[in-house]
């Protein structure tokens, strides 16, 4: 045998010699749900070491993260029923929750990158990212909702929106509403291939966002397609997004190689809450090591062609780097 790949893991020092891709801090935005209230940390009951904050305790929560060098968060309001109605007002209240703990935020912490989320699910009472009538997803009117509400959340502060929503044409919506304020400097982050995906069910649990009534198919993507996530990608670019994203990231990490390999935009993946649950329970029935699992994971959608990682486990890998 003249080739013998073992010699190149023969020990520790070849081995990481020839590593081909590795997890920095750099890489991650870590989500957070905020609620209303004071002095509140409430764990998601599907997400173990997850919490919904009050503004004071999410202050405390980043700056334990800064301190273990995560730099960017995508912060999440659960708005409660009664300010919930059809046309998602409250997404663009200026003194709504949201809009209040970014301001707080980047008062406080002014070197941090918030990416906001624009959709109207979290503040729609129909649960659904668009306006609906009739049963029906009502698209251009939908666009006018996010474009105010990513204009309340740019004013707030945010660094980089995220239009999590899929309707058509919102990324030149939202620029073009963006611009006209002034706001040129405000990235986006689109939600280019969303996935219509059952790995979303501890989020909706998190912020009570389900939708009331049917799926949300007739706007997030078929799990069986692959190359529609590439007309996506050819739109939101052409629309002016500044990065293109995949979510959920380990069952579609062939659409984020795909988008690498198709795009020049920096690609982001969003390691969703299904995800981050599975490892949790299996874990805690000590069916797997929960450590190895989540270091696997992330470095699995890195290498597929990810630059930037949303993962709820972000503090938790910062953390097994102090050890
Ligand atoms: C909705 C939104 C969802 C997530 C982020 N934004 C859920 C959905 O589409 O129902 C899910 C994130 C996760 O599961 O971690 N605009």
């Amino acid at each position: 045998m003249i080739r013998r790949p073992r010699r190149n893991r023969q020990n520790e020092v070849i081995r990481n010699m020839v590593q081909e891709t590795s997890l920095t801090l750099n890489d991650f935005i870590f989500p957070l749900f905020i609620i209303e209230g004071q002095n509140k940390r409430v764990e998601v009951a599907s997400m173990p070491g997850i919490n919904r904050f009050s503004i004071d305790t999410l202050l405390e929560e980043i700056d334990s993260c800064v301190n273990l060098g995560v730099k960017a968060f995508a912060p999440f309001a659960s708005i409660p029923d009664q300010l919930k109605d059809k046309y998602a007002s409250e997404s663009h209240n200026p003194d709504g929750l949201y809009a209040r703990a970014i301001r707080e935020v980047k008062k406080n912490f002014p070197e941090v990158v918030l990416m906001t989320d624009v959709a109207m699910d979290p503040y729609s009472s129909d649960g659904h990212d668009g306006i609906v009538e009739n049963g029906e997803i009502l698209n251009d009117e939908t666009l006018e909702v996010l474009g105010k509400m990513a204009l309340i959340q740019a004013q707030a502060g945010a660094d980089i929106v995220g239009p999590s929503d899929m309707m058509d044409g919102r990324v030149a919506h939202i620029r073009k509403v963006l611009d006209g304020n002034g706001y040129h400097k405000v990235g986006i982050m689109s939600y280019t291939a969303k996935y219509a995906s059952a790995f979303y069910g501890p989020f909706r649990d998190a912020l009570d966002s389900a939708p009331k009534k049917g799926d949300k198919k007739t706007y997030q993507m078929n799990p069986a397609n692959s190359r529609e996530a590439l007309v996506e990608a050819e739109l939101d670019t052409a629309e002016g997004a500044d990065f293109l994203m995949v979510k959920p990231a380990l069952a579609y990490l062939d659409i984020i190689k795909a988008l690498h390999e198709s795009s020049h935009l920096p690609i982001a993946a969003y390691n969703v809450s299904g995800e981050y649950a599975m490892v949790k329970a299996a874990a805690e029935k000590g069916w797997l090591d929960g450590e190895k699992a989540m270091l696997e994971s992330l470095l699995s959608i890195k290498r597929a062609g990810a630059d930037v990682i949303l993962s709820y486990f972000a503090k938790e890998y910062a953390q097994s780097l102090k050890k």
